[in-house]
């Protein structure tokens, strides 16, 4: 709490909690005669880490351009309210090949303390002595790692992550899920988190959407604890209603016995989208709840 002269007295904790760091209002996305989304809207708060899930051509991507700004000609209208300090970060780590690592990761800056940050975000993700490595000189999974401390080198307050690491094998995937974890406790930006993998989304954000008919068809808040157990019940039981919401038919499972794959993070097939048929809201309405415990 704090009390300003003239007896104004404002509780700048909840303040800040709440503040909404995007905001997203009607927004519509059109291309050629097809609306890809449709009013849709949208709240992120500070620190908040949000997943956003959808069959594949749901327009996840469509939306994380927009609030990236990298859609200037688009037909469409609608609110976005962004910080300008926002990173992206991509299925590939889109490094120049001719530029070695660290120049990568501080792209567009100079000076010795951008170096000495970029220093920084590389021995954070793992990668300190690389510096002077060329791109192909990696694996896949550094190059993305590489992408990450970039992402992050500007200490952003918003984080886009479009699939991040749906190129990466399943081992390198959990060791990144840690990581991006980790860095995003340690760096505290707000993430969107864009993913196909109700697995991944349910293991990492605060909070997972679903987009459908272009629009937010479900909110829910993810409870567990961290690190989250896959086989946890609760995780389960997230995983069976969001799948269910995005049209995925599930075999039955006995209580508490999750496929051997889930507790790799990998999930099972079913967990995977791209193939999910159905609409995931039939009478389109905004579901917020509560997975019950
Ligand atoms: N630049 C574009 N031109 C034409 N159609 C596009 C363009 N970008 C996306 N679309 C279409 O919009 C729909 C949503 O795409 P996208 O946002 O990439 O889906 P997702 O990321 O959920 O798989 C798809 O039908 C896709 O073909
Ligand atoms: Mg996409």
């Amino acid at each position: 709490m704090a009390t300003h002269p003239g007896g104004l007295t404002v509780d700048t904790v909840a303040e800040v909690d709440t503040r909404p760091v995007v905001r997203v209002r009607e927004l519509t996305r059109r291309f050629g005669g097809r609306t890809v989304l449709d009013g849709l809207d949208l709240e992120i708060r500070e620190n908040e880490f949000v997943a956003l899930l959808g069959r594949s051509g749901s327009g996840k991507s469509t939306l994380l351009r927009a609030l990236a700004g990298l859609d200037p000609d688009v037909a469409g209208e609608g609110e976005i309210d962004v910080p300008a300090n926002s990173s992206v970060i991509f299925q590939d780590a889109r490094l120049l090949p001719w530029q070695r690592v660290l120049a990568n990761v501080v792209l567009g800056s100079t000076g010795a303390a951008a170096f000495r940050r970029g220093a920084e975000r590389l021995a954070e993700v793992g990668l300190a002595g690389r510096e002077r490595a060329w791109p192909n000189q990696l694996s896949g999974g550094e190059q993305q790692r590489v992408a990450l401390a970039r992402a992050l080198v500007s200490e952003p307050r918003l984080l886009l992550a479009d699939e991040p690491f749906g190129a990466l094998d399943a081992l390198t995937r959990i060791r990144m899920h840690g990581l991006l974890r980790e860095l995003c406790q340690r760096h505290r930006p707000a993430v969107l988190l864009v993913t196909h993998d109700v697995d991944e989304a349910i293991a990492l954000a605060d909070r997972v959407l679903v987009l459908d008919e272009g629009r937010i068809t479900v909110d829910t808040a993810i409870t567990l604890p961290t690190p989250r157990e896959h086989r946890h019940p609760r995780f389960l039981a997230y995983r069976e209603r969001l799948l269910a919401a995005l049209g995925v038919d599930q075999p039955p499972t006995a209580a508490g016995v999750g496929p051997a794959s889930a507790s790799l993070g990998v999930g099972p097939a079913s967990a995977s989208l791209g193939v999910g048929p159905a609409s995931a809201s039939p009478d389109g309405r905004i579901a917020t709840e509560e997975v019950s415990r």
